[in-house]
Formats: structure tokens, C-alpha cells, sequence
């Protein structure tokens, strides 16, 4: 990446976060076009990357993001599954519009490569697990929907403009730069720090493909990098199953709380109950593997927490 400008859309939200000071390291020149609705401008050091403040659906905004790009990183979505089961018009305008004005802005910039944030827990829904690229997305959820749009979009502008896109469905991601976020980790965190109960919709069996965000950098890095033909799709997983009780027993323990109260809720509609994917293509492709230790990336994630306590507790959640 030495020497390419990268356009990070979403630059200032939890991925954006950590894989921005990454492309700093590997030489790129970096520009965020990012409207800050659920993002945060201290996310990134803005001495060191052009932050544009400005939305995707904008082909303004988009068109003066890309002047010089050479490749573009897509993070910027409405990435709730909850929301969008409450609002799904405004999730598709974000997700699928919003894909799609970036996706003709850098065509019409020459990009050389477009990566795409996708997901492979919302676009799968209940196809049984472990999921690879051949199983058949079964969305339960409009975000699930949303992001499909978003990939079969990345398709079409491989095979009608030639554009090099690939799709990476990205695992349940966790650790540092999470606080606004409404996932189990941040939540359950959120809770141990507080006292309040840990709250789990359904009875605990649920399951996630946890890959640590540094982790998922690596993946993404290695894609934005690679001659992939175009256009391809990889998940980028633990290819772990963690139930959601497992999960909640496991902060506690790093916590130092094993007695921290639990309390089990109603499942909600749109939510997945079993999840994991295998990622060997990915490796086999990119050389990619989810190095970093399960409960070594949770201890990293809860001291990045407990550092920031008031912060954190201060800080809203509008996201999953
Ligand atoms: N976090 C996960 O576990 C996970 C899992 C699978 C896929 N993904 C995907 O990865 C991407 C990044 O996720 P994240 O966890 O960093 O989310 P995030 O909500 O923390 O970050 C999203 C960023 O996009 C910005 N944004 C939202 N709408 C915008 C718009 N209309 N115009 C410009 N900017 C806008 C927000 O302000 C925010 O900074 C998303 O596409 C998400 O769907 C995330």
C-alpha cells in the first residue's frame, strides 16, 4: 500500500479506527469520507489523514473523495440489525444507495480496487453453520439485506465496468474503539462495569464468530493488497463457535466478577441463532488467519474498556 491513496469511507467508526492507523503503517495516504452520525472525528488522528465530513449518498461528496484514489475501502453503513428491523428504509437508503453512489463514484474515478465491508452473519440469517462462500445467503434481518444489495451491486460493476471489487463478510468483530457499539462485547462490558445485570435476548445458545478487530485489519489489508480476481467474496472469520452464555461467562471471569448477575430476556425477531464461518479460502487466497487468542484479544478489549471507564460509560449506543 506504500504511496497509494486509500479512501476509507466510515473512516471514523470502530473499524475505520483501528484500520486506519494500519494503512498509516503499511505507507498509504489515507482520506475518511465519513458524515460522523455514528462515528466519532477523535477516532482518528486527524493530523495524519484528510477527513472530509460528508455523506455517501452525496455524489458531491463522493466525487471529491475520490480525486487521486487508488483504492477505496467501503465501512461507511448503517450497521444496526435491530434499527433496521424498526427502519428499514432508512438502513436500504444507507446501505444499498449509499454502496451504489460510492460504487459509480470510483468507477468514474478509475479506482484500481474497491474492497466492501460485508458481513457473514446478517447475509447468511439461518443457513446452518459452518458457512463458506458457497452456502446461500438467507437474510432474516434488513440489514442482512441491505449488505447483500451492497455485494451483489460490487458484482455488477465488476462485470459491467470492470470494476475490481471484493467482498469480505466480516465476522462478529471485537475490541478496541467500540464503546458506541451495541454488540454482546460492548454491552456485557458495558454492564460489568456498571453492576448492572447481564442482559441475554433468548436462552444463551445463540452463537457469533468473534474475530478480533487487529485481526480483521490484517484480512482487510491483505485483500486491499491482493491481485484477486474480481469479482471475489471471502469471509473473514475466527471460524470459532462462542455461544452468547459462553461469552458472558468469560468476561466475567476476566472481569474478576464470576458472580456478576445474569439475567435472560425474550430472542428478538431479525437476530441469528447460530453463526460461524469458515474462513479457508481466505487463507488459502490471502495467506489470511485469525492469529491473535480468544480470551488474550477479550482481556486486550476489556483493559481498553476499564482504561476508558468514564468515557465509555458516557459514550451512547446507536449501533449493534
Ligand atoms: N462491527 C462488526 O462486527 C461488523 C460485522 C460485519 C460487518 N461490519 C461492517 O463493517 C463496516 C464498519 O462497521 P463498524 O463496526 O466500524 O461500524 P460503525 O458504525 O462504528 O462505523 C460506521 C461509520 O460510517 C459512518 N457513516 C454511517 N452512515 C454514513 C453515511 N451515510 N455517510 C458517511 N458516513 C456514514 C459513521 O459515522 C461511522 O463512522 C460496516 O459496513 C458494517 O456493516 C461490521
Amino acid at each position: 500500500m506504500n504511496g497509494q491513496r486509500v479512501l476509507v469511507t466510515g473512516g471514523c467508526g470502530f473499524i475505520g479506527a483501528n484500520l486506519v492507523p494500519n494503512l498509516l503503517a503499511a505507507g498509504a495516504r489515507v482520506v475518511i469520507l465519513d458524515n460522523l452520525t455514528r462515528g466519532f472525528r477523535d477516532h482518528v488522528d486527524t493530523a495524519q489523514v484528510e477527513l472530509i465530513e460528508g455523506d455517501i449518498r452525496d455524489p458531491e461528496a463522493v466525487q471529491r473523495a475520490m480525486q487521486g484514489v487508488d483504492t477505496v475501502i467501503h465501512l461507511a453503513a448503517y450497521g444496526s440489525v435491530m434499527e433496521s428491523v424498526t427502519d428499514p428504509n432508512a438502513n436500504f437508503d444507507i446501505n444499498a444507495r449509499g454502496t451504489l453512489t460510492v460504487l459509480e463514484g470510483a468507477r468514474d474515478a478509475g479506482v484500481e480496487r474497491f474492497v466492501f465491508a460485508s458481513t457473514g452473519g446478517a447475509i447468511m440469517g439461518d443457513t446452518p453453520p459452518p458457512v463458506n462462500e458457497n452456502s446461500v445467503p438467507r437474510p432474516l434481518s434488513p440489514y442482512g439485506a441491505s449488505k447483500l444489495c451492497g455485494e451483489a451491486y460490487c458484482h455488477a460493476f465488476a462485470g459491467s465496468y470492470g470494476l475490481n471489487t471484493v467482498m469480505l463478510r466480516f465476522g462478529n468483530v471485537y475490541g478496541p474503539w467500540s464503546a458506541h457499539k451495541k454488540g454482546a462485547v460492548t454491552v456485557f462490558i458495558k454492564a460489568l462495569l456498571t453492576g448492572e445485570p447481564i442482559r441475554i435476548y433468548g436462552d444463551g445458545s445463540a452463537s457469533r464468530d468473534l474475530l478480533h478487530v487487529e485481526d480483521l485489519c490484517d484480512g482487510i489489508l491483505r485483500a486491499a493488497a491482493s491481485d484477486l480476481p474480481a469479482p471475489t467474496t471471502l469471509h473473514l472469520a475466527s471460524g470459532a463457535e462462542t455461544s452468547v452464555a459462553g461469552l458472558a461467562n468469560l468476561l466475567k471471569k476476566i472481569a474478576g466478577r464470576p458472580d456478576h448477575p445474569v439475567e435472560y430476556l425474550d430472542g428478538r425477531a431479525g437476530e441469528v441463532s447460530r453463526n460461524f464461518a469458515d474462513a479457508s479460502a481466505a487463507e488459502r487466497l490471502l495467506g489470511f488467519r485469525a492469529a491473535r487468542d480468544f480470551e488474550a484479544g477479550m482481556r486486550h478489549t476489556w483493559d481498553w474498556f476499564l482504561a476508558r471507564r468514564e468515557t465509555v460509560l458516557a459514550t451512547q449506543t446507536s449501533d449493534s
